[in-house]
């Protein structure tokens, strides 16, 4: 079980301390840990976000633990340079193409969603989300157009064998779950999309017993806050899925308590909270580590086999939860060791 550490910027460090905290107390003596460094500080360090290093050290684990990357110090630098391109550079080269956000509200929450708490309570989804493809990865730049305007263009494509692969990770996780898929694009304007439709459907006679349904993305961002419990699996290109799950996130309390797995075809898994590196609190005692250490839970289930484990580790979780332990971000005032503390206490 070998787990590359990678905390990155601003709260990363701190909320992924109290992650490996709890990994290590579980007491599993195949578990080693194996730091490197990745965002603005290796930026700051070697020069690049992603060093040669740290992919190898990468290349060399089972699963990797992220925290976050993000610096307003490195809005200057070229794009290759900026520290997003760690998280980007290693979902491309490892292949994780599929990317698994699921966001339940925990009993006792409800009040501190942005939705009416009988809203609040039926959310049980899990968005998946491709993200070895679409805009992001596109041809991209900035252009100067005969007449002298600058022009900033991104290309969106999916190929159909991207598009097959995510679509049959969306069905398969349909099929454990209440057997609802729901492929949101935007088939009405662009053709991607009316390709991405296409193939889910093509995909969608392998798997009798799971009803398929198709939403734009803009009618899903309005669904997903009018009546969020019509949602069981979403599947979603890497653009709409990066929108939806922020938004999805805010739905069942507050961004602090969802986390993420990025999977690919072979055995390697990366796991991090889908919030970012919030510079304006790092080092302050003020994050909230619960997302990571529910990070931590699912790389223990997804790339370890280890259930049991990870259900201790949820548990403890919601049961600090119950017990009303709160971050700064549920309007509470743990902070982020106290939390750390309070869910190893429960485990
Ligand atoms: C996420 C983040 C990243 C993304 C950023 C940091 C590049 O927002 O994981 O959702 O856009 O994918
Ligand atoms: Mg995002």
């Amino acid at each position: 079980m070998k787990v590359a550490v990678f905390a990155g910027d601003g709260i990363g460090p701190e909320v992924t301390r109290e992650a490996v905290r709890v990994l290590q107390a579980l007491g599993l003596n195949e578990l080693e840990l194996v730091e490197g460094d990745v965002g603005a500080m290796a930026w700051r360090k070697h020069g690049h976000p992603l060093p040669a290093a740290t992919l190898e050290i990468a290349h060399a684990c089972d699963a990797i633990l992220f925290g976050a990357v993000g610096d307003f110090g490195c809005d200057h630098l070229e794009r290759h340079l900026r520290p997003e391109q760690a998280i980007l550079g290693l979902r491309k080269e490892l292949g994780l193409f599929a990317n698994l956000r699921p966001a339940k509200l925990f009993e006792g929450l409800e009040d501190l969603s942005s939705l009416r708490p009988e809203i609040a309570r039926q959310i049980d989804l899990l968005i998946i989300r491709e993200l070895n493809g679409d805009v992001y990865f596109g041809e991209k730049g900035i252009r100067i157009l005969p007449d002298g305007r600058r022009q900033g263009y991104d290309l969106m494509s999916y190929a159909e064998d991207e598009v097959r692969r995510i679509a049959h990770v969306g069905f398969k996780a349909a099929m454990g779950r209440r057997k609802q898929l729901c492929s949101v694009d935007k088939a009405n304007v662009l053709e991607t999309s009316q390709l991405w439709r296409d193939v889910v459907i093509e995909v969608s006679g392998e798997y009798p017993e799971v009803e398929l349904s198709h939403m734009y993305v803009d009618n899903a961002a309005m669904q997903l806050v009018k009546a969020p419990g019509q949602f069981d699996v979403i599947v979603t290109g890497n653009l709409f899925g990066d929108i939806l799950s922020d938004q999805a996130s805010m739905c069942v309390g507050s961004i602090g308590l969802l986390a993420s797995a990025a999977l690919a075809e072979g055995t390697i898994g990366l796991y991090e909270p889908i919030h970012g590196s919030a510079p304006d609190i790092a080092g302050k005692d003020l994050a909230n580590p619960m997302a990571q250490i529910l990070s931590a839970a699912m790389l223990l289930r997804h790339s370890f086999g280890k259930e049991a484990e990870a259900v201790r580790i949820e548990a403890a979780v919601a049961s600090a939860l119950a017990d009303g332990i709160r971050g700064h971000d549920l309007g509470g005032s743990h902070g982020t060791a106290a939390i750390g503390d309070a869910v190893l206490a429960r485990l």
